[in-house]
């Protein structure tokens, strides 16, 4: 099918008030042919896309960086896995459970670009990476570097080891429009010395949905002798990239972000090397000493979950990781480029597009990021979370796949008006 039929047929199925929408693979099928970038300005292809969703109508929800909610298929499919596994109860847990969970994993190390061993299924980011920092073998006056607009848990985490084991924590502060990636990947070596062992980095940071360098980063910290912990929260199924190329040690992420998997659950990938290492927080003899599964023994899970992972995945795929990364910065360029000019308006995002993608951050001079949030969901039912600290001072935007820009429209519109007011 050419360009033309494709954009015809989309027509067809999406123009008249009585539309039948075509299923998600006749969609994805006519879509084939057209560029990413094409795509992330065809409003009607995602239209389609939005019918999977089923979305309250209350309010425009923009704060899909919590977590994001699955398409219908894939809610149908967790359902059908809850029913299936209490239909089969423990028998199902001492049968197939850990080849399938294994088989789960595979999958998603080949997304990640990883080996299996090196990848488990945890329960969400701050599994993974507080895993890392408590289970690093640690000693006295070893030092940590980290960004004070890193998540806080994790922060929370090395302040625990700085107690604990007598760690010290470095703290720098991200700019947020750097004027190239040396100025990070600087910022990031002058807190190195030579007792430093671990530098944590965020791949997207999650109040102002700014991407840093991580490669730059490994490899300047590798230079120094210095292994590097990703936090990638934000990252995985959202902007594509492989583990293998960040060439970093540990990675961590939270699959109910933008995989859009039921809630609870995470990836942590450790470099074969590092493995042997680490001091498993939940103890197992079982695995061999550099498999990654000797840090995962969590206990009896919602293993229903972990099943719906495929489904997530197949979803994903089908919609295309480039097309779906393309359509996320489409999204917040069409906004942020709206607004950056106007005098009363602060945006806490890089400007170059490829330093962000889904996730902008906006404040409204003289206004508290609370006022803000509140305003923006009682007088224009735009619902956001405030940010207040490290720096960034506004309300996060987080449109997913199902965003309009017609409701982006409406965002613009309230940013507007309240520099009239
Ligand atoms: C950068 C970052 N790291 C870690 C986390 C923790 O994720 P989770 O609560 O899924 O463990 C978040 C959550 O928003 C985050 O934004």
């Amino acid at each position: 099918m050419n360009k033309r039929t494709f954009l015809k047929n989309l027509g067809l199925f999406s123009l008249s008030p009585f539309a039948t929408y075509p299923s998600m693979e006749e969609l994805i099928h006519s879509a084939s042919l057209v560029s990413p970038q094409r795509l992330a300005e065809d409003e009607k292809f995602w239209e389609n896309i939005r019918q999977g969703y089923r979305l309250k109508s209350d309010y425009i929800n923009l704060e899909n960086g919590y977590y994001c909610i699955q398409p219908q298929e894939s809610l149908d499919h967790f359902i059908n896995h809850v029913r299936e596994i209490n239909y089969q109860g423990s028998y199902y847990m001492r049968t197939v459970q850990t080849e399938n969970k294994k088989a789960t994993a595979a999958k998603l190390a080949s997304l990640l670009g990883c080996s299996t061993e090196e990848l488990i299924i945890t329960r969400n980011t701050t599994e993974s990476l507080d895993m890392i920092i408590a289970g690093y073998p640690w000693k006295e006056g070893d030092e940590a570097v980290m960004a004070e607009q890193d998540y806080g848990a994790m922060l929370d985490m090395f302040k625990q080891v700085a107690k604990r084991h007598g760690v010290v924590n470095k703290i720098i502060s991200l700019p947020i429009n750097p004027s190239s990636d040396e100025e990070i990947v600087n910022l990031y070596a002058s807190a190195i010395t030579p007792k430093t062992k671990l530098l944590m980095v965020c791949h997207m940071v999650n109040i102002t949905g700014q991407i840093l360098p991580v490669r730059k980063i490994c490899d300047m910290a590798h230079s120094k002798g210095v292994e590097v912990m990703v936090d990638g929260a934000h990252a995985f199924a959202h902007i594509k990239f492989s583990v293998a190329d960040l060439n970093c040690d540990y990675y961590g992420s939270s699959l109910h972000k933008w995989l859009s998997v039921p809630l609870g659950a995470g990836i942590l990938y450790v470099k074969k090397e590092n493995i042997p290492k680490i001091w498993p927080i939940f103890g197992d003899s079982g695995p061999k000493e550099d498999d990654a599964m000797r840090l995962n023994h969590t206990g009896t899970h919602p293993v229903h979950t972990d099943l719906t992972i495929n489904n997530a995945i197949d979803y994903y795929l089908k919609i295309g990781a480039e097309k779906k990364e393309a359509r996320l910065r489409f999204l917040q360029n069409y906004w942020t480029k709206q607004v950056r000019s106007l005098p009363h308006i602060v945006l806490n995002t890089p400007e170059d597009a490829l330093r962000s993608c889904a996730i902008a951050n906006v404040g409204v001079k003289n206004m508290k990021p609370s006022e803000l949030a509140d305003t923006l969901l009682k007088k224009f039912k735009i619902y956001t979370v405030a940010i207040d600290g490290a720096n960034v001072h506004g309300c996060r935007i987080t449109p997913n796949v199902f965003t309009t820009t017609k409701e982006l429209e409406a965002l613009v519109d309230a940013l507007k008006q309240l520099g009239k007011s």
